[in-house]
């Protein structure tokens, strides 16, 4: 019986032993275990992969924090658009921002004087330039700072559509590689107007196949160059900070606007109307494609240059008619585009 008893009371240690043993293995509660198999998820899903497991852990805690900041935020439901943990939910706030965001606003050069749209009446109260067919599917800049080559091109792809009837992908490595004279600097950042006016001095661009893009910076290919796909007459500035004059501006055709997208909040954008947070330090090349109104909000259609699987597939509705005069996010500060 002595005997019986001691080998239970052995057997429960070593049951002991071992639960306390996988328990220190894992450390995790089963939250934490949750959080570190989304993870493991995640990465599957957008194919990421780290070099050591201390990168492994450092990205696991930043994700954590993403995944919870998104989770409460859309638990919350106070604001009538939804977060997502999409391919930046691995990156801090500060990162993002510098390996994307680099629209040169502080270096803009002063306002143009005329605008072509000004005397404009009687504008749809809808419009989507995708549904008539200005505007190529959604690129990817990655981690290149070279939104404003993205902006520029959509609204150049946009203006030769519709003068031409024909919708080409246009380059822009062109931009990236060449627009290297002035005060563009590829992934280092640049401008919008900047980047019409290389196209104008070059006398066109070439098309996304023909030079295609690489995401980072590279030498100009003066053959590519060479070959013109399309052209540009000029470019004019919408009237700044007077969202009345963008729409009447993108009434008309696709335009580049410059915003402030700094925000945690447009980092995990997801779904619905954006309504900020956002200041009007603009450092982020955009298009803005069109315009409507959706339960009683009315909104931008953005299209931006992060993938389809950043937010409403790679666009953003951005609330429109705000009360600050720059328009939410600084939208309506350095709105342009080219003229055919
Ligand atoms: C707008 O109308 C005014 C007044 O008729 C005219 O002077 C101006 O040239 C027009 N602007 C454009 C861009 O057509």
């Amino acid at each position: 019986m002595a005997a019986l008893n001691s080998k239970l009371i052995l057997l429960a240690s070593i049951f002991t032993l071992g639960a306390l043993a996988s328990l220190a293995m894992a450390r995790h509660t089963p939250q934490e275990a949750a959080t570190r198999l989304r993870h493991e998820q995640w990465m599957a899903r957008y194919g990421r992969v780290y070099t050591s497991p201390n990168e492994k852990e450092t990205r696991y805690q930043i994700f954590k924090d993403n995944v919870a900041l998104i989770d409460s935020f859309n638990a919350e439901g106070a604001k009538p658009y939804r977060l997502g943990v999409n391919q930046f939910a691995d990156l801090t706030n500060e990162e993002f921002r510098t390996a994307r965001n680099r629209f040169k606003g502080h270096m803009c050069s002063p306002q143009k004087g005329t605008f072509k749209y000004e005397n404009v009446t009687g504008v749809p109260s809808a419009m989507d330039w995708r549904t008539k067919g200005a505007v190529t599917p959604v690129k990817d800049q990655g981690q290149c700072g070279c939104c404003w080559a993205f902006s520029a091109v959509a609204a150049v792809e946009g203006i030769n559509q519709l003068s031409t009837g024909k919708l080409v992908s246009l380059s822009e490595q062109e931009l990236v590689d060449c627009d290297t004279s002035g005060e563009d600097q590829g992934c280092n950042g640049g401008l919008m107007d900047d980047a019409f006016e290389f196209i104008i001095q070059n006398k066109g661009l070439t098309t996304e196949s023909n030079y295609p893009y690489t995401a980072a910076d590279g030498s100009c290919s003066a053959g590519k160059e060479g070959n013109h796909a399309a052209d540009i007459k000029g470019y004019e500035d919408v009237p700044a900070n007077s969202e009345s004059a963008l729409l009447k501006a993108v009434a008309n055709q696709p335009i580049s606007v410059a915003i402030d997208a700094g925000d945690s909040s447009f980092q995990f954008y997801k779904s619905g109307v954006f309504t900020g947070e956002c200041g009007t330090e603009l450092d982020h090349g955009v298009t803005a494609v069109g315009y409507g109104e959706s339960g009683g909000m009315k909104y931008w259609l953005v299209k931006n240059s992060w993938g389809a699987q950043w937010g409403e597939e790679g666009y953003i509705r951005m609330q429109r008619d705000v009360s600050a005069e720059e328009g939410l996010c600084g939208i309506a500060m350095q709105a342009s585009y080219p003229t055919a």
